[in-house]
């Protein structure tokens, strides 16, 4: 099982490029079913992608990966695809059950392994199959798998969300795609990552767009065959190595990045005495040594990305005073908490609200990494704990964090793989 180790205090400057959103990637790769041949380009090399593109195959659409240009060429004339996606490829990478959509809409039927929960919560899928039934999916639970199918094909309807969900909201507008009528979703997810797929979908001469939290979609006859996409920027991945530059950075540059995207993030980190200079499309960010506390809770976009929890909360041990952040999403997306303390952290959690009293000086020591943003936290505590931090279980960093390494080597880290 490989492992990190970092050695702290190296104070972090030069430039850190950002890849593409692995968030929107996936929603999008499902998108490609309903396609024939697709070009995306800015795709991040992560493992949750290469298992999506596995599913694709399996499915049967031909697909080609371009590393060095993180490129992915999608062809998809198979008339013979397996309407199915299998537990085996499901269970790693829950983001599969985003194939439901598509298939349904485009072959009239599907089986899909229910995702199993993770270490974060247990993730169920009712919200997606609750709007594909109301566009007229017959739906029915066996041996693990969700069977649905749609005869004559899917109806447009006006459905309201009984509460936000990302996967849910993506599932329903692919199911409503090319639905007969119109679609309209209410109480909608609306982060930039849905944005971008519907970006992907209007090129594919979809008419889809979205109104406050109403997203209105016209269901299409004529697909267009071939489309080009370039992904939208990681807007958590550049969270997570702003806050790395707010512990330990000295004018970190990031760029070819839209600062409006998260707008929200930079006031957080500004009203904790962060130094932040922004442009449109660049962001410079240096440490300040006197960080100050703050109550936040996650809430779905344009609120705190619950993404970024645990980050925050390692910029949070340092600041003096109490600090708050509410979990408002997920039901337990704190397990960095024990490792976190295990580094001298001082945090308790009370009713679903973590209260950190900083400023408490890291110290490193061998931790472990439970899921993908608890893992990059520990390495955010690493950059800015003394001595030598081991990180195991890092297979969970893989799934989302491309070249997460040599982006921080190149900004002066101690950090290698062992
Ligand atoms: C997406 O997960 C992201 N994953 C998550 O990022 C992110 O944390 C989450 O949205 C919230 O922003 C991808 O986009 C691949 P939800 P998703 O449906 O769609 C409950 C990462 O680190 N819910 O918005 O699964 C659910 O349990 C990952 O990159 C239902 O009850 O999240 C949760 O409490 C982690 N029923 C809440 O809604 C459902 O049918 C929000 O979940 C669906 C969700």
């Amino acid at each position: 099982m490989q492992k990190l180790l970092i050695k702290g205090k190296k104070e972090l400057f030069g430039k850190i490029s950002i890849s593409g959103s692995k968030n929107a990637t996936l929603p999008i790769l499902a998108a490609t079913i309903l396609s024939e041949k697709v070009k995306l380009k800015n795709i991040p090399l992560v493992k949750d992608i290469f298992t999506m593109v596995e599913l694709l195959k399996f499915i049967g659409l031909k697909i080609n990966i371009l590393k060095k240009k993180n490129i992915i060429e999608i062809n998809h004339t198979n008339k013979m695809v397996k309407t199915l996606a299998p537990y085996k490829l499901v269970k790693t990478m829950r983001a599969g059950v985003l194939v439901l959509g598509p298939l349904l809409t485009k072959y009239k039927k599907a089986k899909i392994s229910l995702p199993g929960g993770c270490a974060i919560g247990t993730r169920p899928v009712n919200l997606h199959l609750f709007a594909l039934k109301k566009l007229g999916a017959k739906i029915k639970i066996k041996n693990g798998y969700i069977i649905a199918e749609a005869k004559n094909g899917l109806k447009g309807a006006n459905i309201f969300f009984p509460s936000i969900s990302v996967g849910a909201t993506e599932n329903a507008i692919l199911g409503a795609f090319n639905a007969n009528g119109k679609t309209i979703l209410n109480n909608c997810a609306i982060e930039p990552e849905i944005k971008d797929l519907i970006k992907f979908l209007n090129k594919l001469g979809g008419k889809i767009k979205i109104v406050g939290r109403k997203i209105l979609i016209t269901g299409l006859k004529k697909i267009k065959k071939s489309v080009e996409h370039e992904v939208i920027f990681d807007r958590i991945e550049l969270g997570t190595y702003m806050v790395a530059a707010a512990l330990i950075g000295k004018k970190i540059i990031f760029s070819k990045i839209d600062s409006k995207i998260i707008h929200n993030e930079i006031n957080v980190l500004k009203k904790m005495g962060v130094k932040i200079k922004t442009k449109s499309s660049s962001i410079e960010i240096s440490k300040s040594n006197r960080i100050k506390k703050i109550n936040l809770s996650t809430n779905p976009y344009p609120g705190f990305p619950t993404d970024l929890q645990a980050q925050i909360m390692v910029l949070m041990t340092r600041a003096k005073g109490v600090s708050k952040i509410k979990e408002s999403i997920f039901e337990n997306r704190f397990m960095h908490v024990p490792e976190l303390k295990r580094m001298g952290a001082n945090i308790e959690i009370k009713n679903k609200t973590a209260i950190v009293t900083g400023p408490s000086n890291l110290t490193g020591a061998e931790v472990m990494a439970t899921d993908l943003r608890a893992s990059v936290s520990l390495v955010l505590a690493g950059l800015v704990a003394d001595n030598r931090t081991i990180i195991n279980r890092i297979y969970h960093l893989d799934r989302g964090y491309e070249l997460l390494e040599k982006k921080l080597k190149n900004c002066n880290a101690r950090i290698k793989r062992i």
